[in-house]
């Protein structure tokens, strides 16, 4: 298998790591990751057990892709930008792994930097999440989402072009 882990980085017994996958600076890969090929993990990024991305992914510095989390194929995840799986956490009352909600990210989809993506949501296929945008819901693809909450502000081609704004 030919993947690249910098020796800054910890990854548990038992991650399956795709061919040509890169995984740079201070990284934290827990056992039960599945990472597919020709990925790109920036610096800082945690991937824990049970949370799953595609081939062709690029997570950038300083993301954390938890548990239920699903990234399929050619998914962009901005610096920053933020994953949950609990809508309702409390530190007394842990649900667990059963009071978890799933989010998918479907393929060829952008979330920008800083952007938070409240759990439970499908993010359609080449969907273009907006810098430091809240994501309270589903998004069709081929979507432009921005602000907090998002709302839809314009479509997007796969290549990432803004094709139109709903509001001009
Ligand atoms: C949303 C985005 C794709 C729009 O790009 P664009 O088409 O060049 O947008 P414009 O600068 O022409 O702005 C269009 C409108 O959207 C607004 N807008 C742009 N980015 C926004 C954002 N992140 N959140 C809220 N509104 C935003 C602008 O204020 C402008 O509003 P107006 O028409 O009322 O003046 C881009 O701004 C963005 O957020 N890209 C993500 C970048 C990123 O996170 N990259 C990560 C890797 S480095």
């Amino acid at each position: 298998m030919s993947f690249f882990i910098h020796e800054s980085s910890y990854v548990e017994d038992g991650v399956k790591i795709g061919e040509g996958t890169k995984i740079w600076y201070f990284c934290h890969i827990q056992k039960g990751a599945i990472i597919g090929d020709n990925c790109l993990i920036g610096q800082n990024v945690f991937i824990s057990d049970g949370s799953i991305i595609g081939n062709n992914c690029k997570v950038m510095n300083n993301v954390s892709v938890y548990e239920g989390v699903e990234l399929e194929d050619g998914v962009f995840c901005g610096p920053s930008c933020v994953f949950t799986n609990d809508l309702t956490p409390r530190a007394e009352y842990p649900k667990g792994k059963e009071g978890h909600q799933k989010t998918v990210v479907k393929r060829g989809a952008t979330i920008g930097a800083n952007a938070t993506i409240v759990c439970g949501h499908i993010i359609g296929e080449y969907a273009m999440i907006a810098a430091g945008a809240v994501v309270t819901k589903d998004v069709e693809p081929y979507t432009l989402m921005a602000g907090v909450p998002a709302v839809k502000i314009g479509t997007v081609d796969k290549k990432g072009n803004v094709l139109s704004y709903v509001y001009k």
